[in-house]
């Protein structure tokens, strides 16, 4: 699936945040855990979330698709996860398959996970290490990858950890893994992740502590807790509104309006990092949907200044690096990423990634272990590059972006990736103005 996308002289227009991918994954699996039937409205149909659906099923929850985002549930409760009869599938999806390694560890049954060439190079040492502290038992491909089979128990001890990395991913596995465990698990962050896990455990009725302790948080979870069903709406994606809003910054003539944005600060680095760069970004407050605030946010054009991103920033931006990226190179002068070795072990290796993008299309970049150094063109992409994606979504639409606004149209070797989180991407940007080709 070759795609390219023209330049074009405008952005413009309205459009619902598309619903969130991290939210959507929580809500199926804690769904499937609660006593009870879970009605969920706005659910992101992307592959991912569809994999942790079919899992979850598998696993014994019925899931039921009852129209357009709109998904029922009813849980296990306390009779219990089922050994599955066949090999759980997590396609592309980091988060769907960590977070369930958790939910599995907790339950005494046996399940297989498998994934996508992407994901089998994922590391998943980061989760089985302290799961297996916690008791669980494990047999994994070399370098703790996909696939690997993983044997829970019923009597899992609670565990104080301390990730090497900030991950959200890990720290939810934790707490799902804590809910069922002996005691009381704790995680100590050093610094904060996005925290959807703590909301939404306590929005299906379980008790969750959150200290925050410096740039970090000490979260913690009592096992033995039940969750019970609740109807949920599921907030727009923060990360993939940042693609909208970078196409309106690019414009010659940009102005986007998004609806129902997820504002939550351990997702907003990207608009953070973009307002240092000089965009203006607007924000209107629109009430709440599963525990977090909702706002309109507004984007245009802007005359961009790169910047040294700061690294505190860097988790509640971790996705948007690509993106980012494309910013800095539209920008005047440089903009340097640091304090960002995680992207190497994400859908691709995207410091690597996010170099080939910006020079095959004429951009100078310089790579760095932990980040990059990119030389912005001022307004002036060449573009005219093909760009490898990697089997990685957010490569492949930041490179979109890209073409909007450069000199010359920028093609992807392969679209199909973007179906995993943002389905509805291509008909967004067609509505907004953009010429994006391909079938
Ligand atoms: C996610 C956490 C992040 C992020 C991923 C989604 C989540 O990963 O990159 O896209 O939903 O918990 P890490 O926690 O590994 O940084």
């Amino acid at each position: 699936m070759v795609w390219t996308s023209h330049p074009v002289s405008s952005i413009t227009g309205t459009l619902r945040a598309p619903a969130d991918k991290s939210c959507s994954h929580r809500a199926l699996i804690l769904g499937g855990l609660a006593e009870g039937v879970t009605e969920i409205s706005g659910l992101l149909e992307g592959e991912d979330v569809l994999n942790t659906g079919k899992v979850m099923a598998a696993l014994g929850a019925q899931v039921e698709r009852l129209g357009e985002g709109h998904w029922q549930v009813r849980g296990v409760g306390a009779s219990g996860l089922r050994s599955p009869s066949q090999d759980l599938d997590f396609g592309n999806s980091g988060t769907g398959s960590r977070l369930m390694m958790g939910v599995v560890a907790g339950y005494p049954i046996q399940a297989r996970f498998i994934g996508d060439e992407s994901l089998s190079g994922r590391p998943m040492g980061r989760v089985l290490d302290p799961l297996a502290q916690m008791g669980a038992t494990y047999e994994a491909s070399e370098g703790k990858t996909l696939p690997l089979t993983l044997q829970g128990r019923d009597d899992l001890s609670a565990i104080t950890y301390t990730p090497p990395h900030a991950s959200a991913q890990v720290k939810s596995c934790l707490l799902l893994a804590g809910l069922n465990a002996q005691g009381e698990t704790v995680i100590e962050e050093s610094r904060i992740t996005r925290d959807h896990s703590e909301r939404m455990l306590r929005g299906f009725g379980a008790e969750v502590g959150v200290e925050k302790k410096g740039a970090g948080a000490r979260v913690s979870i009592q096992g033995g807790q039940h969750l019970h069903a609740i109807d949920t709406r599921v907030p727009g994606d923060p990360s993939s509104v940042a693609f909208l809003a970078a196409a309106a910054m690019l414009s010659p003539r940009g102005g986007v309006l998004i609806e129902g944005v997820m504002s939550n600060e351990t997702r907003d680095g990207f608009f953070r990092a973009a307002a240092l760069m000089g965009a203006p970004v607007g924000a209107e407050e629109q009430g709440d949907a599963a525990g977090e605030r909702l706002i309109d946010m507004s984007f245009e054009s802007a005359a961009l200044k790169g910047i040294n991103v700061p690294t505190e920033l860097v988790p509640s931006m971790i996705d948007e690096f690509p993106i980012l990226a494309v910013l800095a190179a539209h920008a005047s002068g440089e903009t340097l990423v640091s304090g960002a070795e995680e992207l190497r072990v994400k859908e691709s290796d995207r410091i690597s990634a996010v170099v080939n993008m910006l020079r095959v299309n004429g951009v100078e970049i310089e790579e760095r272990p932990d980040g990059f150094l990119v030389q912005g063109c001022n307004g002036a992409i060449p573009g005219g590059g093909l760009v490898e994606t990697h089997h990685d979504h957010r490569i492949a639409m930041s490179a979109l972006i890209m073409g909007t606004a450069a000199q010359q149209p920028v093609r992807i070797d392969d679209a199909a990736m973007i179906a995993t989180s943002y389905p509805d991407f291509k008909a967004h940007m067609a509505a907004l103005g953009a010429d994006i080709r391909g079938d």
